[in-house]
């Protein structure tokens, strides 16, 4: 299958979980809960949860558990990141995904607690879906707390924050931000849909090390499209990271060493997932993907 259609199909997976697997709008209060669906919603690219997927169908040991409550999972954590990080305390922002951010369409205390809702939903999920399998559900959920946590997704949002509130960030520490706030979420996608299909702790490392490259990479895409994309293509508003004057890639780097890095990292992560059992096309046509997006 042609890689976008192939994608197509993995994010169609994706929605038809999301709706089984989160509460319907209507549950009491509503005003919450179709806070959580209106952002999961309103799409998204779906990348962490189709290479969740992808990961997972490689070379499943047999009686291998559904991956799709994994990969709902993973995207409600990470929508949660993305409604709490446009709050105005945060990066204030007004639009994400094309839309009105959560915390426009509705208000600020409902923002944080449909962002609050979807991080614990996640954990739910995994504890209640892989119920028949504690041993699974409890890496899975040790997984995915960790890469959530203080020392990760939050630290490097943290550290963004205080880069961002003194202007002085160095190379070091606009990598530490970058490997935490997004290169976390990536890495645990690869991670846990290797910990869904039996995978052993070597093969792991792999996925770790080459989502480490790609979240990496994806990152800086992130910090050149604030520069060279347009608003109705991105769904979020470009040029707020030179308007807040934020140490990005491109700001430290430049537009063309950035690229480089992008295009260097990539090249490892094609070459990590080609070392992986099962037909590893998709993956490698994904990750070429990601290094070339336009939003
Ligand atoms: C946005 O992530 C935040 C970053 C880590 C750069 P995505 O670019 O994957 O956002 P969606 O899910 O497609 O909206
Ligand atoms: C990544 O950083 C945000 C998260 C990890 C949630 P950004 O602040 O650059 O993300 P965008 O550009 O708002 O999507
Ligand atoms: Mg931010
Ligand atoms: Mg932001
Ligand atoms: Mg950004």
């Amino acid at each position: 299958m042609e890689v976008t259609n192939k994608l197509k199909s993995l994010v169609s997976r994706l929605e038809t979980g999301i709706d089984r697997h989160v509460p319907a709008p209507e549950t009491r209060p509503s005003q919450l809960h179709q806070a959580m669906r209106y952002s999961l919603e309103a799409g998204g690219k779906r990348l962490r949860p189709a290479l969740l997927l992808a990961v997972a169908e490689l070379d499943p040991k047999p009686n291998a558990p559904d991956p799709l409550p994994a990969a709902v999972a993973i995207e409600c954590l990470h929508t949660y990141s993305l409604i709490h990080d446009d709050l105005p305390c945060m990066d204030d922002d007004d639009l994400r995904r094309g839309r009105a951010t959560v915390h426009r369409q509705f208000d600020e205390a409902t923002a944080l607690l449909a962002g609050d809702s979807l991080l614990t939903h996640a954990f739910a999920l995994l504890a209640k879906a892989y119920a028949d399998n504690p041993t699974l559900s409890h890496a899975l959920i040790r997984e995915l707390s960790h890469a959530a946590g203080s020392q990760r997704l939050i630290g490097g949002q943290m550290e963004d924050l205080l880069g961002e509130a003194k202007g002085d960030a160095t190379a070091e520490d606009l990598d530490y931000i970058h490997l935490n706030k997004t290169a976390a979420m990536i890495e645990t996608a690869l991670v846990m849909g290797g910990m869904v299909a039996g995978w052993s702790n070597e093969q792991l490392t792999t996925l770790r090390s080459a989502g480490r490259d790609l979240g990496l990479a994806f990152q800086i895409v992130d910090d050149i499209l604030d520069v060279t994309a347009d608003t109705a293509t991105l769904g979020k508003t470009v040029g707020k990271d030179e308007a807040t004057e934020k140490t990005t890639y491109v700001r430290l780097h430049g537009i063309e060493t950035s690229r480089t890095m992008v295009a260097d990292r990539t090249k490892a992560v094609i070459a990590a997932f080609a070392s992986l059992p099962g037909d590893t096309t998709f993956l490698e046509k994904l990750a070429q993907m990601m290094a070339n997006r336009v939003n």
